[in-house]
């Protein structure tokens, strides 16, 4: 990180500028479109936008101007295209859906085969170094963003609580509190807290996630707590969730409040839902086709047309190694 420099949040990539541009692009565009053959795709999306306030992260260190050279999604689209089915399974809808989600207080528990297990406050986790990392994030449906995270390594949580030699994997699970709505969650106050039950949304909550230890410990492995410098906004999984740039999205757990090494690899929600579509490692893989579609090329929000997926989603050179020998159309 020696080229890297601490910077207020606020100096970071200014959404604003770049929001104005691209809704100045796109405005025309769609116009144009919409003229000459009556469709645009945002024309049709019912609900405006929601525009998000957070909070700003101070001291993000910014990460090394040649990490990225993709162009930015906006916050815009980065807030109002969601997947987060304990809210609702609508995308645009996640927004408003999350809008009442109280996130204070909030605690992390990292347990299981550790020598120092221990429950974070979400004050404490925020005091580790932030850093900015700009990824692209490509999600099974065949979208992708790029996306500015500010978080941490997962490691320098993991650091803290010592692993034991016999722990192999880390399980992750998301709040959960449909069951009771008006409030009676481990961590939250009473209030609504808009999240629907596991029949209405079709998969079965606590949403689950797990990676194995090695993947958990890489560098390029965070835990993010924001974007584009704010404190990460309700729809993508305040205030604390996972971010491993080279899976399939929904590896990429939200809202965390349990994580727990294990010697065994985890139940995962997708693989246990569909274990024919999904598997446990959803490594991003352009030859390896959902049963349903191609994942060859994807959909970048805010573009048109389709652009190749990159294998491991472009992170092939970093971690390709984790997967030496395995034959990654079997380990899906
Ligand atoms: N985490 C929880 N708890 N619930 C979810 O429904 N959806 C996943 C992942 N994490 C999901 C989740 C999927 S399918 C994707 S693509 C990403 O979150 C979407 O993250 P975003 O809304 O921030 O883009």
């Amino acid at each position: 990180m020696s080229e890297s420099k601490k910077i207020k949040s606020s100096e970071i990539t200014d959404e604003r500028t770049y929001l104005n541009r691209r809704n100045f692009i796109r405005t025309g565009v769609l116009a144009g479109a919409a003229v000459a053959t009556g469709v645009g795709y945002r024309l049709f999306n019912p609900p405006p936008p929601k525009e998000v306030v957070t909070a700003e992260i101070d001291d993000v260190i910014r990460s090394k101007p040649t990490s990225l050279k993709d162009e930015l999604t906006s916050f815009e689209d980065i807030t109002n295209y969601n997947n987060y089915y304990e809210f609702t399974t609508s995308k645009t809808g996640v927004a408003s859906a999350a809008e009442n989600f109280v996130t204070k207080p909030w605690t992390v528990s990292v347990d299981g085969l550790v020598n120092k297990p221990k429950v974070f406050g979400i004050e404490e986790l925020l005091k580790i170094e932030q850093e900015e990392r700009i990824y692209r994030f490509r999600c099974v449906e065949g979208w992708s963003m790029v996306i500015p995270w500010v978080g941490f390594p997962i490691k320098k949580l993991l650091d803290k609580v010592e692993p034991q030699g016999k722990a192999k994997y880390v399980a992750f699970q998301t709040f959960y509190d449909g069951s009771n709505p008006k409030g009676k969650g481990v961590n939250l106050p009473k209030g609504d807290n808009g999240m629907q039950s596991s029949l209405s949304a079709g998969i079965e909550f606590p949403y689950l996630e797990g990676l194995r230890l090695d993947e958990a410990l890489h560098p390029l492995a965070i835990l993010a707590t924001g974007i584009y410098g704010k404190l990460m906004p309700n729809q993508n999984g305040a205030p604390i969730r996972l971010v491993v740039p080279w899976k399939y999205g929904f590896k990429s757990i939200k809202s965390i409040v349990r994580i727990t090494l294990t010697d065994k690899q985890p139940i995962t929600t997708w693989s246990r839902s569909a274990p024919s579509e999904y598997g446990f490692y959803s490594n991003v893989n352009p030859k390896v086709d959902h049963p349903r579609w191609s994942q060859a090329t994807e959909r970048r929000i805010g573009e048109f047309g389709r652009r190749d997926t990159l294998m491991f989603n472009g992170y092939g050179e970093e971690v390709a190694n984790l997967y030496k020998g395995m034959d990654l159309s079997k380990f899906y």
